[in-house]
């Protein structure tokens, strides 16, 4: 597998010490920072928006290379993803990760009369359109989707449409705090069969009890949200996920 990269999830920090809240985990070792974006509508809950996106980048340095340390992971829960690709690239997100089930019903929902916006027509043009605003572009995954909807875009043998990474939910999207849902796992093995290089994302009910599990299956990049930020010792538990995926 490639290297370990933790990712906390900021959903659990103080939102009212947010740019500390970063600042703090990234130097407990955090590699990126997951940064759940949540519209209401794609899911049954809000977060926030750009604007605080590109007021917590002043506390975190940019990467220095792709998917480098300090890396901004968007976990976009939104419906229309392409619509905002672009304000979140200019607020310092560095890999953007839609819903596969948004893209795919966004296109359903285009108005072909409205050529104000780039308007991609599938889950690999939104990917294309995700590289030329020059981020790394991620595709996720609920657990009510099969894996099987994967295959065809990873096998292209365009460069532009390959996602850079694929995040399989441990959790039905939309709050910190639940449960670890193994079942999903088989989809981290299968994805790993075939990719052995990809970056496999894992995001929900991920802390000490569960990454064996997870890591076992082959996943690489785990978020984790109340586990860190919930934790006496953050460093710690961010120390126990690593070991955990290079072990
Ligand atoms: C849930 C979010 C997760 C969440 C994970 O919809 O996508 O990133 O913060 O929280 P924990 O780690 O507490 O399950
Ligand atoms: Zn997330």
């Amino acid at each position: 597998s490639p290297p370990a990269i933790i990712a906390p999830s900021i959903l659990s920090a103080d939102f009212a010490a947010l740019g500390e809240a970063c600042s703090t985990t990234m130097s407990q070792g955090a590699d990126w920072l997951h940064v759940d974006i949540m519209d209401g509508h794609f899911v049954p809950n809000l977060t926030f928006g750009a604007p605080v996106v590109s007021k917590i980048r002043t506390h975190v340095d940019r990467p220095k290379t792709a998917a480098g340390r300090g890396t901004f992971d968007c976990h976009m829960m939104i419906a229309e993803p392409h619509r905002w690709a672009a304000t979140f690239r200019d607020a310092g997100c560095d890999l953007y990760c839609f819903h596969y089930e948004a893209a795919v019903t966004s296109v359903a929902a285009t108005d072909p009369a409205d050529k104000t916006t780039t308007r991609p027509t599938s889950p690999k043009e939104l990917i294309r359109y995700i590289h030329e605003l020059g981020m790394q572009a991620g595709i996720a995954i609920k657990p009510e989707t099969s894996v099987d909807v994967l295959w065809e875009i990873l096998e292209t043998d365009v460069a532009e449409e390959r996602p850079d990474m694929v995040l399989v939910m441990t959790v039905h999207p939309g709050f910190g705090g639940q449960k670890f849902m193994a079942s999903e796992l088989p989809k981290v093995t299968a994805l790993r069969q075939k990719y052995p290089e990809l970056n496999i994302e894992v995001d929900g009910g991920l802390g000490e009890s569960t990454i064996d599990q997870a890591a076992d299956a082959g996943a690489n990049v785990i978020v984790a949200g109340s586990a860190v930020f919930g934790a006496k010792d953050p460093a710690h538990v961010i120390q126990v996920l690593r070991e955990a995926v290079e072990k």
